[in-house]
């Protein structure tokens, strides 16, 4: 059934306009604008690594599976172990055997796509490697295979350098409107591991690439759930008019894993939750449900919002951060009814380790719209459940009527986004019980985005991909952004030097975290709302 409505009520109704239809498949589709994906050659620079087998791969199958990637194209591994191309196709089609998010694979898809991928051996700092490079692009004799270049530096940081300042020097790394063709580069996490770092690094890479060729990714951004805030947020009035101080009591964003640091040890003694979850995934997340409206759908207007929005969190003194943040580490305990050794008995971790396995922090944005709303912010390793989930909290009803007679118990209303796993969002209200009781308790109104569009779930690497291919800029962190979570970071890490973990930090693997945290909230009166499973 096709209902009509008119744009704008009151005025004279001109064009009549077609609503969505609920119940026939019908969509608003905003990307019927974009570019089509041009052809290109894709150069993955420490293709021997981990990555590439087990994200990128995979994620490039799936799109050109789904016939999403350009009709002409290459993949280009690079990397120092000597291979062929046959061996190095081999390779990633064992691997992707492994880690395919569809079982199992269509060899004869894979056939095709693997016809596409080709092997050149080098090291990052010798420029004659990047001469075969450039020989090898141009022998696919098609200028834009040779010209429009997505350069995935899937190596470590202190590597960027090198390889973009070679690509320069060989050509192959053109400012934009040089009119070859264009040239992006991807980078990974960690970018840096402080501001200082962070900034010394964006001055390397944007040394010889301008800054609207880099496209630096937060998988996180790549998550169907966490890129649904914005259009949660922006297309339902319902919500938008309560989101501020005047309803919201506290806002919640737990990222919780159960999985432990394991054979992470050697990086995560260097990272940390902090640096490794807070800095990144949570601020993203953070700034797209605290931001104001971009004034479009632009990159860049998103973009600009979401710094606006970090750039207005309370920078915390060092006695600040004694008060607003606690760090956590766990100790042995029981996951699953499986033994779990303690993080500083895990391998490369230093048995008097004080790196933060946990960390929740109480901030707050000083802008007119959040003025004196607590956002809890907290991850942590070996908790009970696997879930990331953004919770807002908001105002309890005045204490008359039912709250009154409930004595305070009465569950304030709130709305929360799961991100992963069991997607979905949930409106939690009272209600009556019925019966000729009078009885009253919270009730839910839940929507899952399994039930309501079918099992589908990309990878987060499909998209990022897929929109650096296609050059929109905006699930990718700006220079800026990257250095004000930077700043954000450095100053808590700062309160925290010289200061060893106390008691009240440590938590036993499979326990939702040290009992500092619960202090921190109950502080102002509130408690931590643990995600639940779904069934
Ligand atoms: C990574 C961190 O960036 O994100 C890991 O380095 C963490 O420590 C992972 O486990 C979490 O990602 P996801 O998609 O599983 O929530």
């Amino acid at each position: 059934m096709v209902r009509n409505c008119f744009l704008a009520a009151g005025a004279p109704p001109s064009a009549p306009v077609n609503i969505i239809d609920l119940d026939n498949g019908d969509s608003c589709r905003l990307d019927t604008q974009r570019k089509a994906v041009e052809p290109c050659s894709i150069v993955i620079f420490g293709a021997s690594g981990d990555l590439t087998s087990r994200k990128l791969i995979p994620a490039l199958y799936h799109l050109f599976k789904d016939n999403q990637l350009p009709p002409a194209f290459r993949i280009i591994g690079f990397a120092r172990r000597e291979k062929t191309d046959a061996s190095f196709r081999a390779e990633l089609r064992e691997a992707l055997g492994k880690f395919s998010r569809t079982k199992s694979v269509d060899d004869a898809v894979w056939a095709k796509f693997a016809e596409n991928i080709v092997y050149c051996m080098g090291d990052l700092t010798d420029k004659a490697a990047y001469q075969n490079l450039e020989a090898r692009l141009s022998s696919f004799q098609q200028p834009e295979l040779r010209n429009n270049l997505l350069f995935y530096l899937a190596i470590s940081p202190s590597q960027f350098g090198d390889a973009v300042e070679n690509l320069h020097d060989t050509g192959l790394l053109k400012p934009p409107g040089s009119g070859t063709g264009w040239q992006r580069i991807v980078v990974e996490k960690p970018f840096g591991h402080d501001l200082a770092s962070a900034h010394a690094l964006n001055s390397e890479l944007t040394a010889y690439a301008d800054e609207s060729q880099v496209f630096r990714i937060d998988h996180y951004l790549g998550k169907e759930t966490v890129q649904n805030i914005l259009m949660f947020r922006f297309s339902n009035s319902i919500f938008e008019r309560l989101w501020n101080r005047e309803s919201v009591d506290n806002v919640q964003i737990t990222v919780s894993e159960k999985h432990a640091v394991g054979t992470r040890g050697g990086y995560y003694e260097e990272s940390g939750a902090m640096r490794d979850m807070l800095q990144n995934h949570i601020l993203q997340v953070l700034s797209l449900v605290a931001m104001e409206p971009p004034v479009s759908l632009e990159a860049e207007a998103i973009r600009d919002e979401k710094v606006k929005l970090l750039k207005s969190i309370r920078q915390l003194s060092p006695e600040e951060v004694a008060k607003h943040v606690v760090r956590g580490q766990y100790f042995a305990g029981v996951m699953d009814g499986q033994p779990q050794v303690g993080y500083r008995q895990e391998p490369k971790v230093k048995p008097d380790s004080n790196v933060e396995t946990y960390v929740a922090a109480k901030m707050f944005i000083d802008n007119w719209r959040w003025s004196g709303v607590p956002f809890y912010l907290r991850t942590g390793k070996c908790l009970p459940l696997g879930a990331s989930e953004v919770r807002i909290q908001f105002r309890p009803t005045p204490n008359v009527l039912f709250a009154a007679a409930c004595g305070g118990r009465l569950d304030p209303n709130s709305l929360t986004l799961r991100l992963q796993p069991n997607e979905g969002i949930t409106l939690r209200f009272n209600g009556k019980v019925p019966g000729t009781q009078v009885g009253m308790r919270p009730v839910r109104m839940h929507f899952s985005y399994d039930s309501e569009f079918g099992a589908y779930t990309p990878e987060a690497y499909e998209r990022l991909l897929l929109e650096a291919v296609a050059g929109d800029a905006t699930l990718f962190i700006r220079r800026d952004e990257v250095e004000t979570a930077w700043q954000i970071v450095d100053a808590i890490r700062k309160g925290w030097e010289g200061k060893p973990l106390t008691n009240r930090e440590f938590y036993a693997a499979g326990t939702w975290g040290p009992i500092a945290a619960e202090e921190l909230l109950a502080q102002s009166g509130h408690v931590w709302r643990d995600p639940q499973p779904i069934k």
